[in-house]
């Protein structure tokens, strides 16, 4: 599709309850989204000019900590320094894109910019839970942002020397990268900050969860340290097949790049595999975490639930291209899917220092969008954005403990199905 189609689409509906359809092509489209939102500036509908650009940096000491991507280039990351009263704070974000799960997909992926540093572009845009501007992300606007970039494969929590397979080598290094580029921040200030989130998206949500007591660790001098995860919220459920699709997958990842290593207390007690998943991961943790996740995540509901592989009849594909599509008994599915959920992050409600916001909308990532992260079309629970009920979490404003109900409840977010 088009800039300008979506564009136009964007404009009919402005005033409108933005919908998931379009919140799918926009996330599809991601880079015509910043197009999209900014090129509104001009009919004054969203407070927006042209997102920031942040050049990339290189990790310096990588050759010697051995803290390499998939094709053995330096990591690098993208700093923005805070200013005014955000000086001293810190929020570093955690990029994803799934995972390779063996030798030939990490061979493909090192030849992309999530497995060689070679390939990352050299400035990216800075928007939502990113962006520099108090009209789209009124807490953390002025404060030291870090865009940690992903090249791993293993969600940064790998570890194991480059070993030589049909020609090339590949580094499983996620762990160390991780150290290296916290290292590096450290000095740059991390190290005397006031105030600290680690957040992340997807496999970097997923990242968030494992890291977030290192994370912590790291600052014994700062006052406030929190992890955000979103859309990392990956469950061990069945596809519609029958099949443990996602468990088979993760065991591949886990057992490729020796995961299990990192999670020491868990594996005397089960599978490494299980112990990957955030509802074992989150059992452990002691720092206050902030689950945001969509209860119809629809990157799980496209490869989790249903993917393609375990329907060869395409019975699903209607659905997982729009909830609005999905026939009776696909909801019963997502239904199931949504309670198992909701069952796993139960244990929540008793711990007085986390949050949640578990929205109903049909999205995957929705903290580094500006869209979904603040905006005021877009989703809200209790009349509050993302960034809002983030916000009144991270600064102990109320408690946010929030779950929407069941779709397609909410109006600001339901589609009209056009
Ligand atoms: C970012 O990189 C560009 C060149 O790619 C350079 O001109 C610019 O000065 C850099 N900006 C900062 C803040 O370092
Ligand atoms: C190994 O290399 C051969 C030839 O280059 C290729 O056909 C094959 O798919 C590769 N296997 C893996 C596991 O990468
Ligand atoms: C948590 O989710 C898993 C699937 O990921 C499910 O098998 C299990 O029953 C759930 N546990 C609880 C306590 O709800
Ligand atoms: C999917 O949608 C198309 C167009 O609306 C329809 O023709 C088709 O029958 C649907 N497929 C299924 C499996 O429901
Ligand atoms: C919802 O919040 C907006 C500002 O964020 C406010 O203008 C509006 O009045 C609120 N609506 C309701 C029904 O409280």
């Amino acid at each position: 599709m088009e800039h300008q189609q979506l564009h136009q689409l964007w404009t009919q509906r402005r005033g409108r309850a933005t919908t998931s359809t379009l919140l799918g092509l926009v996330l599809l489209f991601s880079s015509a989204m910043i197009v999209l939102v900014s090129s509104q500036t001009q009919d004054g509908a969203l407070n927006s000019s042209d997102p920031i650009l942040v050049n990339l940096t290189l990790v310096k000491n990588a050759k010697e900590t051995g803290a390499l991507c998939l094709d053995g280039t330096p990591p690098g990351y993208h700093f923005l320094k805070g200013f005014d009263s955000g000086t001293d704070n810190w929020l570093i974000h955690i990029e994803g894109g799934a995972w390779c799960s063996d030798v030939q997909s990490c061979n493909e992926r090192k030849d992309t910019a999530l497995g060689s540093s070679k390939l990352m572009e050299h400035q990216v845009p800075f928007t939502g839970i990113l962006s520099n501007l108090p009209s789209d992300n009124p807490d953390f606007f002025n404060w030291n942002k870090v865009k940690v970039r992903y090249c791993d494969g293993a969600s940064f929590s790998g570890d194991v020397k480059g070993a030589k397979k049909n020609g090339t080598t590949l580094y499983y290094r996620g762990e160390r990268i991780w150290k290296a580029v916290m290292e590096e921040l450290l000095h740059k200030g991390l190290a005397t900050a006031k105030k600290a989130l680690l957040t992340g998206c997807s496999a970097g949500g997923l990242a968030t969860y494992i890291h977030c007591d290192d994370f912590k660790a790291l600052l014994p001098n700062v006052e406030t340290v929190k992890c955000m995860a979103d859309g990392g919220f990956f469950l061990d459920v069945k596809d519609i097949s029958g099949k443990r699709y996602i468990h088979d997958f993760f065991s591949d990842v886990v057992h490729l790049q020796d995961v299990g290593k990192r999670f020491p207390n868990c594996i005397s007690k089960m599978d490494a595999t299980k112990c990957f998943f955030p509802e074992e991961i989150i059992k452990s943790i002691n720092t206050p975490v902030f689950i945001l996740n969509s209860a119809y995540d629809s990157w799980q509901i496209r490869n989790v639930l249903a993917p393609p592989s375990s329907d060869p009849s395409n019975l699903w594909t209607n659905c997982t291209s729009n909830i609005n599509k999905c026939n009776s008994n696909q909801m019963k599915v997502l239904e199931g899917f949504r309670a198992t959920l909701l069952d796993n992050i139960s244990d929540v409600k008793q711990k007085k220092d986390w949050g949640t916001f578990i929205a109903s909308c049909f999205v995957h990532c929705q903290s580094i969008y500006q869209i979904t992260w603040h905006t005021p079309y877009y989703q809200r629970i209790n009349n509050k954005t993302i960034a809002e009920s983030v916000g009144d979490w991270y600064f102990d404003r109320r408690e946010v403990k929030v779950v929407d109900c069941s779709y397609p409840c909410n109006p600001t977010c339901v589609s009209d199905g056009s």
